[in-house]
This record gives structure tokens, sequence and C-alpha cells, in this order.
């Protein structure tokens, strides 16, 4: 045995000695005690955190205050933490595409109400035929709430035609809950030096505009009725990269100050109990990016090849972390931005 490695041992001895100790002592004190200093107690951590679920504790909460002599205890994750049960949404863009796909999702969790709003005058047949399911999981009990998918004409860039859906939808429901702010545009590849201006100002006014706008006309009703509320905001893996050999700044550009806003908005209506996120998918199979991939086959092989998952994505792939972020499973989340893009962004 070397010097060096002799003279070392007894200090690791010691260390180890120490440690156990150490562990020992936190041991008793947490775990075999009678729990009145651990952090997982409920009055204790009431008192540093906040109100808890109006529903009752939760977790390892409830564990801790159930009893041989309660009811058998039942699971809440899906009962509570992630239920919408009589939550109202608005969801702009939720004609088709990614927009109906996370309305249906809401009504399946439970959601009262969900108010899609889009250009159409008259909702599209998918959407007609989506409304019909929703009905139907509703009326044989199996969703908990009214399965209302509703439909309102509106254009996202008119602030006031917003505002006014929200006040309707607010004096009607006596509530809103979550907002997603789905309605947007992507337009042909444009050259960044001579990008039109009338065109650039169209991109920015439906996806930087018309997102604030479809944020305001759901915040202001959550600020008033004081339930709080999610408002999620569908930005794009395209906010935070650029896709390769695509020449979209106008898309790119208005994706990165949906993030932005998603932050400020987030930082100055976390006090009302009002949480604003971004959720940022990568590639998708939808009308808007069908109008590159079935007008230029070659592209789908080269997109699945850009993700570790060596595909592109379903819209369904978004039903969990839209319920996600418009329930209670995510009332510590705020300011954030989730990307959805089978790993694009990690390479
Ligand atoms: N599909 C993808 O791969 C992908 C990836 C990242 C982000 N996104 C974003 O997701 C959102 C939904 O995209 P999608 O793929 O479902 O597209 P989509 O074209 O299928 O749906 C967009 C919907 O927005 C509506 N819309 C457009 N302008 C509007 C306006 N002024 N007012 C009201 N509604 C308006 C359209 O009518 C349409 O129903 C968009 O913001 C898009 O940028 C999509």
């Amino acid at each position: 045995m070397s010097f060096a490695l002799r003279s070392r041992l007894p200090f690791a001895a010691t260390a180890i000695r120490r440690q156990a100790v150490f562990s020992s002592v936190r041991w008793r004190g947490y775990a075999t005690g009678s729990g009145k200093d651990s952090p997982l107690n409920v009055d204790q951590q009431q008192s540093k955190t906040g109100q808890q679920p109006s529903y009752g504790p939760i977790g390892v909460n409830a564990a801790l205050k159930y009893t041989e002599n309660d009811p058998a205890p039942s699971p809440t994750i899906f009962k509570h933490e992630f239920s919408l049960a009589d939550r109202v949404a608005l969801v702009s863009g939720g004609n088709r595409g990614l927009g109906l796909e996370m309305g249906l999702a809401l009504i399946e969790a439970g959601a009262r109400a969900v108010y899609c709003v889009d250009l159409a005058k008259e909702p599209s047949d998918e959407w007609q035929a989506v409304q019909k399911y929703a009905q139907k999981l509703a009326s044989t009990g199996k969703t908990g709430g009214d399965g209302r998918l509703e439909y309102i004409t509106g254009n996202v860039t008119n602030q006031d035609e917003m505002w006014q859906i929200g006040k309707q939808i607010g004096d009607k429901e006596g509530r809103l809950d979550a907002c997603v702010a789905a309605a947007g545009i992507l337009k042909n590849h444009t050259d960044c030096l001579t990008y039109p201006a009338a065109q650039f100002r169209q991109v920015m006014d439906v996806n930087v505009n018309g997102v604030l706008f479809t944020a305001q006309a759901a915040g202001q009703q959550m600020d008033r009725f004081g339930n709080g509320g999610s408002i999620i905001l569908i930005a794009s893996m395209s906010g935070s990269i650029t896709n390769k050999d695509h020449a979209w700044t106008s898309y790119n550009s208005s994706k990165s100050a949906v993030l932005q806003m998603g932050r400020s908005m987030a930082c100055e209506l976390g006090p009302r109990r009002i949480r604003v996120n971004t959720l940022s998918p990568g590639h998708i199979y939808t009308n808007m990016t069908a109008a590159y991939l079935d007008t230029q086959p070659h592209l789908l092989d080269k997109w699945a090849s850009l993700n570790p998952m060596g595909r592109i994505g379903r819209p369904d792939e978004l039903r969990g972390v839209v319920t996600w972020l418009a329930s209670d499973a995510s009332t510590f989340c705020t300011g954030s931005d989730i990307i959805v893009s089978g790993g694009h962004h990690s390479w």
C-alpha cells in the first residue's frame, strides 16, 4: 500500500462514520419520530406552503393522516389532481388540429364545457363529429362532466372581439379556468432579406398579438371570478431552435415572442393564482404541417431523422401534457416552457 493511500484511509473511515451518525440522526428525527416536525406533516406544510388542496390531504400527507379505523382509501391522482371536473376552458384554433385534440382531452378529463374559438363561420365536420363523441362520452357518465364542446366564431387578432368572447363565456358559466391559445399560422418559405412587411405583420398579428388577446380574454375572467386558472400558450420548438433548411423567419420569431410572453405574464399573474406556461410541440402531423409533408414527401423522412425517436408526432401525444398543465396536477408550474418534440431540441 502506498503511503499516500494509507494516510488517506483513516480520514475516509472517519468520514464514513460521521456520515453514518448523521444519517441515523436524520432517520430518527423524520422517519421514526412522532412526525411533529416532519416537512411531510400536513399542518407543518400548510404553514410554510399555503393552503392545501380543497379536496383534502393527498399523497404522503393522506397516507400519514390515515388510520386503520378510516374507510379504505382511494387514489386521488386522477380523481382529483388531474381531474378538470366542473372546469370551463377556452381553446383558440379549436376547429381542428392541435386545438381540437386538446379541447377533447380537457372534456375527457371532466371539463364542464370547452369553448373552441376559430375563424370559420360554421365548425368543421371533424369538429362536429368530435362534439357528438364528447356528448356521448359525457352522457354515459364516463367523463364526470357535461362534456359540452361549444363553438364560437372569432378572430384572435381582434382584441375587442376576444375580450367579448371571454366575457360571454364568463357570464354564461360563472367561471373560466383554463385557456389554450392554439390558433397560429405558418407561411411558405420566404427569404429573410426580402421578407415582405405585410406578410411578416400578418404572422405576428396571429401568432403573437392573437395569443396575447386570447390569454387576456381568458385571464380577465379568471381574475373576475377569483379561482385562479391556467393559461397555456402554444409556442413551438421553433421558438428555441431554427428548423434546418426552412426559411421561416416570421414563424420562428413569433414563437420566440410567445415564449417570452408566457414568462412575463406568469410573473405578473402569479400573485393572482393565474399560471401561464408555454407548450412547445415539435413536428406533429396536422393540416399545418401537411401543407409541407403532403406536397414534398421527402420531408417526412427528413423531419423524422431530426429527432431521436425517428418519427414525427401525433396530435394525441399532446393530450397528457395539456391536461396536466390545465389541472391541479401542475399547481406549482408557471413561467415554464414544456417542449414535446420527440427529443428534436436535444440534438
Ligand atoms: N403541427 C405542428 O407540427 C406544430 C408544431 C409546433 C407548434 N404548432 C402550433 O400549434 C398550433 C396549432 O397548430 P396546428 O398544427 O393544429 O395547425 P392547424 O392549421 O391545423 O390549426 C390552426 C387553427 O388556428 C386557426 N386560426 C388561424 N388563424 C386564426 C385567427 N386569426 N383566429 C382564430 N383562429 C385562427 C385555424 O383556422 C386553424 O383551425 C399553432 O399555434 C402552431 O403554430 C404546431
